[in-house]
């Protein structure tokens, strides 16, 4: 490549990313809950693995358990990846 092609090369890449990293920065506040800190989710908070606590999350969050989930709740595999354990 020529030298002045490298230069539009690496501004238009430094201008690129400049572009990501504003919008990055402007991304809303997190609104979804995070995982409660109480007597039916402590025990998660103690898991080092998310896949291994999620997979106890059926126990209540599912159809005929104690408290399903929304109807309209979006798709669910990997709660944690949503519902963030807050020290996180
Ligand atoms: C032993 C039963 C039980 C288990 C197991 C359980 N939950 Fe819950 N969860 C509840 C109950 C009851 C509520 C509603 C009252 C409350 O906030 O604790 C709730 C509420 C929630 C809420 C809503 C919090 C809010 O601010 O409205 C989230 C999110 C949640 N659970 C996620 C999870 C995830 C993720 C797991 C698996 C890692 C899990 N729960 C496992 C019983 C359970
Ligand atoms: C793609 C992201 C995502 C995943 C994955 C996910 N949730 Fe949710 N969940 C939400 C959103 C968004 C809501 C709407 C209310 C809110 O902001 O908490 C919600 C609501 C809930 C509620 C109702 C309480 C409330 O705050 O209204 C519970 C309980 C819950 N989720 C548990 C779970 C469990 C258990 C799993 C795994 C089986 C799971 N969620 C996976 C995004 C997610």
């Amino acid at each position: 490549m020529k030298r002045k092609n490298i230069f539009f090369a690496n501004a238009a890449f430094f201008i690129v990313s400049a572009a990501i990293l504003v919008f990055l920065l402007r991304a809303p506040e997190e609104t979804t809950s995070s995982l409660p800190v109480n007597e039916n989710h402590r025990r998660f908070f103690s898991m080092e693995s998310k896949k291994e606590a999620e997979k106890h999350c059926g126990e209540c969050h599912a159809p005929g358990m104690t408290t399903p989930l929304p109807q309209d709740h979006p798709p669910k595999y990997r709660c944690l990846f949503c519902h963030k354990r807050n020290m996180e």
